[in-house]
Parts: structure tokens; sequence; C-alpha cells
């Protein structure tokens, strides 16, 4: 018996296209939207192969009023996982009117049609970039917020937008604020494939690997940290889909508000991940150290107990599962 239907705006992307999967497993029906801005339409089959079932896809921009009334209106929708969004923190400075064109408005968009068609159940992407990345980790979903950049700033907005709506009417939502998702699905069928130049680690060591980049560069060694490099919390993005079916079912059931932060609670250096990439795969990543970037800090990893708390999530695959996924999937794309 199916547990109700879904919306997932973004639904081929990184993301999007694991959690579809993901609540497919879970009993869930789901229609998806995008607009194919930052992915392939060949990602829909791809999900389709995976969940042997045909996906209901709606092409279309989350902007677009009109187009989301008429999806409210024809499917029987209970909750909403926006994934929708620009993600480039480098990008947001250039183009930061855009940022908040697609992660701002569209987020109104999609909260004002939920609220239309009496959707309450909404779970919203955030990312740890909402945190003021200068304290010290692991950091817990009250730690310090800022928003140094216009995409996190967006986030922070969303954020916002959601806290207010839910005092002013029935909504329920989640904050997922993700820390590093990487790795694909072990069928090496779906992963993170972005247009153009990748704002994200993995997908440039995959193409090291690949000698599609002649080499990787390290930005900073002499951070304080185990080896110089910068720490991260990466989880593997199967883990990252979970989290949003225990939090959808936790505001189906009776949860009205949650923030949560998605991570493995572990920090990784960047030269721990070459290594564990290398060793787990069988390749080389060569690399250099280049110098620090504007910006960047010394380490940013999650505070994830209140994930556990609340909607009994933890990430349960390790670095080794996260290199071999990531690299089966740059295989598969030819990459
Ligand atoms: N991947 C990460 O490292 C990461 C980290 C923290 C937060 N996030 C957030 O998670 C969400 C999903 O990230 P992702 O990595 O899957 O990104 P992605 O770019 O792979 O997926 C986003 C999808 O949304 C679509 N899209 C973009 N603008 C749209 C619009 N206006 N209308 C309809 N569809 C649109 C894109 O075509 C793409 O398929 C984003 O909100 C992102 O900010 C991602």
């Amino acid at each position: 018996m199916t547990r109700g239907t879904i919306l997932v705006t973004g639904a081929a992307g990184y993301l999007g296209s694991h959690t579809v999967l993901a609540l497919w497993e879970s009993g869930f029906e789901v229609v998806g939207i995008d607009d194919y801005s930052n992915s392939e339409r060949s990602v829909v089959s791809r999900i389709e192969a995976l969940g042997q079932r045909a996906l209901t896809m709606i092409e279309g921009n989350v902007r677009d009023a009109d187009c989301l009334a008429a999806t409210f209106g024809r499917f029987n929708i209970v909750g909403a996982v926006h994934f929708a969004a620009r993600k480039s923190i480098e990008e947001s400075f250039a183009e930061s009117l855009s940022y908040y064109d697609v992660n701002v408005a569209g987020t109104l968009t999609v909260l004002q049609q939920c609220q239309r068609a009496g959707v309450n159940a909404f779970v919203f992407s955030s990312s740890a970039t909402v945190y003021d990345a200068t304290q010290p980790s692991p950091v817990d979903e009250n730690s310090r917020l800022l928003g140094a950049s216009p995409y996190g700033r967006s986030k922070l907005i969303g954020e916002r937008m959601l806290r207010d709506a839910a005092q002013a009417s029935g909504l329920r939502y989640a904050i997922l604020r993700y820390f590093n998702p990487v790795g694909a699905h072990p069928s090496g069928s779906i992963g993170e494939n972005p247009r153009g130049k990748p704002g994200n680690l993995m997908p440039v060591v995959c193409r090291v690997a690949a000698s599609r980049q002649s080499q990787l560069s390290v930005f900073g060694n002499d951070y304080s940290t185990m080896d110089g490099t910068g720490v991260r919390d990466f989880v593997h993005v199967q883990d990252v889909a979970e989290a949003h079916v225990h939090a959808l079912e936790a505001l189906l059931q009776d949860r009205e508000t949650l923030c949560l932060n998605i991570g493995t609670g572990s920090g990784t250096s960047v030269l721990t991940l070459i290594d564990a990439f290398e060793r787990a795969n069988g390749v080389r990543v060569p690399h250099v150290i280049a110098p620090r970037r504007h910006g960047d800090v010394a380490a940013m990893v999650a505070n994830v107990g209140e994930a556990a708390r609340s909607i009994g999530w933890r990430a349960t695959r390790n670095l080794d599962a996260m290199c071999r996924d990531a690299w089966r999937f740059a295989q598969t794309l030819g990459c």
C-alpha cells in the first residue's frame, strides 16, 4: 500500500535522484519536477531502471506558480522535498541575483503553492554553509549562523521563511543542513554530474583519476589540522537520501519542526580523502599544494546527535564506500 505521494523538486539532480529511489523503497509514490538546468534528462530513465518502475516527471521551473499549481491539482500530494536550487558558493558571488531568484524566489513559490494545496510537510535542502565556519567543530544546530556567501545567505533566508510560515500556518518542516555529500548509487548509474566546472571536491578527484584533468589542487596545507589540509565531513549520498525519508516520516506522523545536521560526525582531511580514493580504487590522483582559498576554513564537521535522537537517522556508509561508488559512477559516465 502506498504511503502517499511526495513532490520532489530537483528530482533529476544529484541528491534528488537518490532520494526518489529511497522514497520508493520506503513505499512512497513520487512526482518529480526539474527544469534540467543542472542535470540530464537521461537521469530519469536511469532512476526508472534502478527502481524498475516509471517516474512521473514534470519538466518545469520551481518559480513557475502555474506549473506547480497544476501539479498539485493533478496529484494527491502529501509532502514536498525541495532540492531545486543553484549550489555553487563560488559562482554565487558572481551571479548573486540569480542565486536569490532560484533559491529564494523558488523556495517561496514552492511554499506558497504547498500552502494553497494544503500540503504541510516540507523538507528543505539547507547546507553547512549557513554556519559561521570560523567557530570550532563539531557544530551543532544551535551553533552561530552566518551565511558567508550569497549562496549561504539564500539558504538562511529559505530557513527563515519556513520558520515564519510555520508560525502563521500549520506547516511542518524539516531543515536538513547537509555537510559534504559524496559517492553515488552502488550501481554506478546515478551520481554527481554537474554541468560545467564542478564546485565540489569529489567530482574533481574523479576527473583527475580518469586523466581528464592533469592534477588536483589542494588549497592550503598549513591549517591546524592532522596533516595541514582542510577537514570536512563527507557523507555518502545514499545516507543523505535516507535522511529525507526519516524526516518526512517524522513530519507525517507527529513532528512539527526539525532542524538537523546531516553528516557523519567525523572529519576527513583532503589528503586523507585522496589517499582513501587511491587505495579503494587502485588509481592515482596526482595533486599539488596550492595557496589557501579565500573563505576556506580549517575544519567543518557536524555534530549529528540531534538527527539520531529526533528521527533515528545515522550515516552508515564509510569513506571507502564513498570513494568506490563515486569512481564507479565516474567510470560509467566515461569520465
Ligand atoms: N551536493 C551538495 O554538496 C550540497 C551540499 C549542501 C546543500 N545542497 C543543496 O541540496 C540541494 C540539491 O543539491 P544537488 O547536489 O542535488 O544539486 P543538483 O544541481 O545536482 O540538483 C538540483 C536539481 O534542481 C534542478 N533545478 C535547478 N534550478 C531549478 C529550477 N529553478 N526549477 C526546477 N529545477 C531546478 C537542476 O536541474 C538539478 O537537477 C540544493 O538545494 C543544494 O543547495 C547540496
